[in-house]
């Protein structure tokens, strides 16, 4: 037995949010590729819990059953932030783990990274670095303390090092290795599902598929945009409007879904040629994204696979975190005033949009750098 092996514990692997399944499936694959790395044990916090929003990511992905469940579920950010955090602790004395992953920016990112610091376990955040500037974001809270009390910071783009270095964050906690999310799209992309067999199932009829062949994908679901009933209303009058120019695709998150039956909107909506969904399933999303002629979206992860995948996206929002998809990618920040939203998607119409290429290290071997530097650091620290 390794050094390694007999002093110390398993990785904790925690996910909580939907985001959290692509960057860590890959993750989970490479630790467990490797002789010289603990064995990694996957803690689900349970902050999504429904078939939707989990189980049906789990299976696409190819993601073990979690070792453990915390079973959290949904409430306030300080209800989740805490329960995570009370629920862990014990998961933690239990196992003793050598290091404790977590990725994003999530809840649970930051909830189980204060239980590992706090009990002197290395804390490893993945997806370091970015940065909205906009601390009105619950996300970009938990980015700048996550990173705060990480001891090692994987990046997924080489801005994200300008960043925390202003924080003060010393160069050698810092690791660029470019991004998870995209060795899960590589990887799956071969099983994507095909547009026209969702859509089909959606109960678009065979012979109206001929008008599909252009079409849209929307996703909202950020507090800012789908909390208050103005401004989600006049979301809806826009989308309405675009889907004048090509038929949408809307798989609705929960928290869209139910606020568009609370404030009296689910009728405008259906004015309009958008055909709304449940959540999908991740290589049902992928393969509709692949085919897609552009994309409209709040998401952080979609204007990063849309990059990838060369498809044009407009984001939805005032900033991004992501800057390296305006910059290198596909992606264009429109906000989410109706005339710069039209006028941006007949560009896209008329012109193909923007091609973009591929940045840095979005190759599908981020996990395999991030296990290989693990398995060193880890080493190093017995050795110390
Ligand atoms: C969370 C993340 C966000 C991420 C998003 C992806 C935080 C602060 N936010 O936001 O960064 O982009 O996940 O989806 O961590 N719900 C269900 N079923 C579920 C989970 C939630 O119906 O499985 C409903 C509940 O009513 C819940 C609401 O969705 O109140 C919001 O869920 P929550 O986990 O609080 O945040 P998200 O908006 O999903």
């Amino acid at each position: 037995m390794g050094k390694i092996e007999a002093a110390a514990g398993p990785i904790l692997c925690v996910v909580g949010a939907r985001p959290n399944y692509m960057k860590m499936a890959p993750l989970i694959r490479a630790f467990g590729a490797r002789s010289d790395l603990p064995p990694a044990l996957l803690i689900h916090t349970g902050q999504h819990y429904d078939a939707f929003m989990n189980d049906q990511l789990f299976r696409d992905l190819q993601l073990p059953a979690p070792d453990v469940n915390l079973e959290v579920g949904s409430g306030s950010h300080a209800v989740q932030t805490a329960e995570i955090m009370k629920r862990f602790e014990p998961v933690v004395d239990t196992h003793q783990p050598s290091s404790v992953v977590v990725v994003g920016d999530v809840n649970s990112t930051i909830a189980c990274g204060l239980v590992a610091v706090k009990k002197n376990i290395p804390l490893v955040h993945v997806e370091a670095g970015l940065r909205s500037f906009d601390r009105g974001m619950p996300e970009e809270v938990n980015r700048v303390l996550t990173d705060q009390i990480a001891d090692l910071l994987y990046t997924t783009e080489r801005t994200a090092h300008g960043n925390l270095h202003r924080e003060g964050i010393a160069d050698e906690r810092i690791h660029f290795v470019g991004n998870l999310m995209i060795d899960s799209l590589l990887a799956h992309k071969p099983r994507a599902v095909k547009a026209a067999e969702i859509l089909g199932r959606a109960g678009v009829a065979e012979n109206d598929l001929a008008h599909w062949q252009r079409y849209g994908i929307v996703t909202l679901h950020r507090p800012s945009n789908v909390d208050q009933p103005e401004t989600l209303a006049a979301l809806v009058d826009t989308l309405v409007q675009a889907s004048r120019r090509l038929p949408l695709v809307l798989p609705l998150h929960p928290r869209t879904r139910a606020n568009l039956e609370r404030f009296g909107l689910a009728g405008r909506l259906a004015t309009g040629r958008i055909l709304c969904l449940q959540p999908l399933g991740y290589l049902e999303m992928l393969g509709l994204m692949a085919e897609a002629t552009i994309v409209l979206t709040d998401s952080g992860g979609i204007q990063e696979e849309t990059t990838a995948l060369g498809v044009p996206c407009l984001t939805l929002r005032e900033n991004t975190e992501r800057p390296i998809t305006l910059e290198q990618g596909t992606n264009t920040l429109v906000g989410t005033n109706r005339i710069s939203i039209l006028r941006e998607l007949d560009a896209v119409l008329a012109t193909g949009g923007k091609r973009g290429r591929i940045p840095e290290y979005w190759d599908g071997s981020a996990a395999i750098r991030i296990a290989e530097h693990l398995a060193a650091w880890l080493e190093r620290r017995v050795a110390h």
